[in-house]
């Protein structure tokens, strides 16, 4: 893998254009290391603009580490409402506590000493160690592979596919030493907004003279306008299937889906009161048999490892 444009001029590029535009995020307004942590753990699997009131409502519930690692495991988990992947929560409460635990209160500054906390993998660890403490590390989540996999390797489904490993190598050249910051928040952003999975607006992309996939895309286009004939037929359609043909799983009657319910019912009670699973049924699943209690037990078990639910003989209630 390798790149036509210069790395200087490619990172110019990108800062510039993130600069000039920038969204204005809660979270790049700061860089508390427990508040990074806070919207890295939201952004995993949740969209921006969701994130934004929660985020919010979650740091005025709990605004600092000690508020977060003394909580009832309850509250956090009723305060990641409308997020989903509760497991997160959890996990976002054993690393605050782990902080207090094991680093006095601290937040660790390395990635490999960030990684040891809870939950926390080599993308947040690395996100962590970037935005808070604006080290210039390199990582990969979903838009920043798809940018690098583009730029560096050409279009999505090009032959031979470069490994993670590469990806992030290759990555890692580029962060410009100094601005790491900037530069993980700009690649992201281009992901984002521009370089989008099903539709990326590769007019508007400010690195797409050093993008393999643009190179692609573009020959395909002329080729075919060259075979339609010059001024003839109507507009060239799109030479490229821009994926995103992905079969997703159905969520709704999906195993994840309902641990959500039962996570939801339990948030309902008040706190601390816990309430038999042959009541939590019917909530959980319509048309909820006394049959069924085998399988729901099954699930509150599941939700039980996961730190998510509390069981008492045939009763649950949140940690
Ligand atoms: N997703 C994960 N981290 C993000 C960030 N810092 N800005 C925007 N989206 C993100």
């Amino acid at each position: 893998m390798s790149t036509p444009l210069d790395a200087t001029a490619l990172q110019e590029r990108l800062l510039s254009w993130f600069a000039a535009g920038a969204r204005d995020l809660p979270w790049r307004r700061t860089r508390d290391p427990y508040r990074i942590l806070v919207s890295e753990l939201m952004l995993q699997q949740t969209q921006v603009e969701r994130v934004i009131p929660k985020y919010l409502a979650f740091l005025a519930a709990f605004p600092t580490l000690e508020d977060l690692a003394s909580a009832p495991t309850a509250e956090v988990i009723r305060l990641w409402a409308g997020l989903g992947y509760n497991r997160r929560a959890v996990n976002l409460q054993r690393a605050a506590r782990a902080v207090i635990e094991e680093h006095a209160g601290v937040f660790p500054r390395e990635v490999a000493a960030l990684r040891r906390l809870p939950g926390v993998g080599p993308y947040t660890a690395g996100a962590v160690a970037c935005f808070a403490f604006e080290q210039d590390v390199a990582f990969i989540d979903t838009n920043i592979r798809r940018v690098l996999r583009r730029a560096l390797a050409g279009p999505d489904q090009s032959e031979p596919a470069p490994s993670e490993r590469e990806l992030l190598d290759a990555g890692a050249t580029l962060v410009p030493p100094g601005r790491g910051w900037a530069w993980n928040q700009a690649i992201m952003e281009l992901g984002a907004l521009v370089c989008t999975a099903s539709a990326p607006a590769c007019r508007r992309c400010p690195i797409r003279a050093a993008c393999r996939a643009y190179a692609a895309w573009s020959a395909e286009d002329e080729a075919l306008v060259l075979a339609m004939g010059e001024g003839g037929g109507p507009a060239p359609a799109r030479a490229v299937k821009r994926v995103a043909d992905r079969r997703e799983e159905p969520y709704q009657g999906s195993r994840r889906w309902f641990r959500g319910r039962l996570v939801d019912a339990l948030r309902a009670q008040p706190t601390g009161e816990a309430r038999p699973l042959i009541e939590l049924g019917p909530l959980v699943k319509a048309g909820f048999l006394e049959g069924d209690l085998p399988w729901l037990r099954d699930l509150a078990a599941g939700l039980a490892r996961d730190g998510l639910v509390l069981l008492e003989g045939d009763t649950a209630r949140l940690p």
